[in-house]
């Protein structure tokens, strides 16, 4: 069973591929995550959880809900990140999670994917011709990954040094503590009230009145909302005043055009 949290649709693309090969069940978990909804995941074959990366780690919310979360059938279990480009201790993470949990780790794949944040100041989004490259190389390490996975064996990802936990470990709930406020979303004119964007937040943050969403305190950044609003209605203070948000689905063709 292929499981994923995706907020702007790159893992849910490498998720659905994945899962497509491998001929097996694909469960996004954000009704489960919004819920609280702990009930038993079973599956004869391997479990494979996809995920991005958010400040070097898994997102902090679904480590927690993967802690809690009782899985049933195989006690094998696979990982998939997508990120930037730099997953840091993501693998290691995961790896001491599960083995707490008393299951098979084999490992995890890396997929470098288009950046999705856009409100961050520090890093620039990439433009359409990276973008598009991202895809393609991102879509040849599908066949492989799902290859290894149907075959059993152990997914090979890159030596993650000490230092990377020493420095990770203390920055990533720091930095998400006091570098990830929601108080500067605000909705333009061309909000219609649709209200996908509550639908969508993994945190139940946005609550809908009068027709417009209001934002609470619990942000993680994940850019569900800001990047899926179909009217392009969300604004972050001053910095997407000048950027584009990103989602996968504007990047589609991308997916299905013929590679190289
Ligand atoms: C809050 C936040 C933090 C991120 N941190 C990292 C990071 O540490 N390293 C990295 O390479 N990419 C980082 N990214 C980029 C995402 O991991 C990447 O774009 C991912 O594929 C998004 O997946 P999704 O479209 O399934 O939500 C971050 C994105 C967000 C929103
Ligand atoms: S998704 Fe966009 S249009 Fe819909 S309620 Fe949210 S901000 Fe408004
Ligand atoms: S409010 Fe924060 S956590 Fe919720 S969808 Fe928007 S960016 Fe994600």
């Amino acid at each position: 069973m292929v499981l994923y949290f995706s907020a702007t649709g790159n893992t849910e693309y490498i998720a659905q591929e994945i899962a497509r090969r491998l001929e097996d069940d694909c469960l996004n978990l954000l009704d489960r995550v919004r819920q609280n909804d702990h009930s038993e995941l079973h599956s004869d074959k391997p479990f494979v959880i996809c995920a991005p990366v958010y400040v070097c780690e898994m997102p902090r919310f679904l480590s927690k809900y993967l802690r809690e979360q009782q899985f049933s059938g195989s006690r094998d279990v696979y990982f998939i990140f997508t990120s930037g480009g730099y997953c840091g201790i993501s693998g290691p993470l995961a790896k001491s999670m599960f083995r707490k949990k008393g299951m098979n780790y084999l490992g995890h794949a890396e997929f470098k994917m288009p950046r999705n944040y856009v409100i961050s100041d520090s890093y620039p989004m990439l433009s359409p011709e990276e973008v598009t490259e991202r895809i393609h190389e991102a879509r040849r390490m599908l066949d492989p990954v799902a290859d290894d996975i149907r075959a059993g064996r152990r997914l090979k990802a890159r030596h993650v040094y000490f230092f990377e936990k020493v420095i990770t470990v203390p920055f990533n709930p720091i930095w998400c503590r006091y570098k990830m406020p929601a108080r500067d979303f605000y909705t333009t004119e061309a909000c219609v009230g649709c209200g996908k964007c509550a639908r969508l937040c993994p945190l139940n943050n946005i609550t809908m009145k009068d027709k417009k969403p209001v934002w609470g305190d619990r942000c993680t950044h994940c850019m569900a909302c800001i990047g899926n609003c179909p009217t392009r209605g969300i604004e972050y203070g001053t910095i997407t005043l000048s950027k584009q948000p990103y989602r996968f689905g504007q990047y589609r063709r991308v997916a299905e055009e013929p590679l190289d």
